[in-house]
């Protein structure tokens, strides 16, 4: 039997499978390898720089939800020097395509950091985050509004030539006029969604439980409103589109396929079993195999017939 063709097609790049993992749940390259070779993924994605190192917000940081789980990390990350200089060159050594998330509070923060990424190295393309919830200026203001998104798309689209994934924020009343903002800024690729704001209250001590109050929702809680967003961009822009919230098993990865998206991302599932993103990746061709697909991307957006 032949097997099944699991490349995936996102813009001008070319993916041997579509699982790749998402920002913020996969450190830089390195914290899984002990339980995999990451190279056997389609992709990973680095959690999000920022131009000048960040300590991020007060503890507590996480906090378990039914079905899911905050956190309020608040861009925690090196800086971009910092990740340019030791990072860079030790995620190079694991052979794998990675996507450098970045995030900012100016569009000045956007564009140095897009001209600063080298364009002939191990990263493939640059997520550009307008979509964080955890931190008080930029961040989600950046991905509520449509004129800004669109101006950082354009601020960084003019300062690199790597392939642009603009990463949408679901804290929105119309996802849609986000994705056709961005679309219109330059973005090759949508990637969704990013965590959905909420809160909890330790009722003992009567304070909300997180330093931060707030905190990005995200894992299997957020699954619906996540297929619900992919299925309306797919239908309404011509972008591919990456699918994440919630994937912890190969029939949620489908979903979203099904839904529109050329490739997924998994993200809070890897915290709960590192070997997620594996499982997923045979599951997609067992999948195909039984369902008589000879390649992945032939299950693309089959909701929508
Ligand atoms: C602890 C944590 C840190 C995150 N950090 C980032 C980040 O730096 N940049 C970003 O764009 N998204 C970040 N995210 C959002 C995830 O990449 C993803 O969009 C979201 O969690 C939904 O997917 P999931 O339900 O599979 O986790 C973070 C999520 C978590 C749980």
């Amino acid at each position: 039997m032949k097997p099944v063709d699991l490349t995936t097609r996102l813009a001008g790049l070319t993916l041997k499978n579509p699982v790749m993992t998402a920002s913020g749940t996969y450190g830089f390259g390195e914290e899984y390898a002990a339980f995999y070779d990451p190279s056997r993924l389609g992709a990973i994605t680095v959690k999000g720089i920022t131009p000048l190192p960040r300590r991020g917000n007060p503890a507590p940081r996480v906090v378990e939800t039914p079905s899911g789980m905050l956190n309020a990390v608040g861009l925690e990350n090196p800086g971009l020097d910092e990740f340019l200089t030791t990072y860079l060159p030790r995620l190079e050594k694991l052979k794998t395509p990675v996507i450098v998330n970045i995030s900012g509070f100016s569009l000045d923060d956007y564009a140095l950091m897009a001209a600063a990424l080298p364009e002939d190295s191990c990263i493939a393309a640059v997520e550009v985050n307008i979509s964080c919830p955890n931190i008080k200026q930029g961040g989600l203001a950046f991905g509520t509004d449509p004129k800004s998104a669109e101006a950082v798309l354009s601020a960084t689209r003019k300062n690199t030539k790597l392939p642009l994934i603009a990463k949408l924020s679901p804290n929105v009343t119309d996802i849609v006029t986000l994705a056709k903002a961005v679309e219109n800024g330059g973005a090759d690729i949508i990637s969704l969604i990013n965590t959905l704001l909420g809160m909890r209250i330790d009722i003992k001590t009567r304070k909300p439980v997180l330093g931060n109050i707030m905190g990005g929702l995200s894992g299997p809680a957020v699954l619906p409103v996540a297929v619900r967003m992919v299925y309306q961009v797919y239908q309404a822009v011509r972008l591919p589109i990456i699918g994440m919230g919630g994937i912890s098993t190969w029939q949620d990865a489908v979903e979203f396929m099904l839904a529109g998206a050329s490739a997924v991302s998994v993200g809070t599932a890897n915290f709960v079993n590192p070997l997620a993103p594996l499982e997923i990746i045979d599951g997609l061709a067992e999948y195909c195999r039984q369902n008589g697909f000879t390649a992945v991307r032939e299950i693309v957006g089959l909701a929508h017939r």
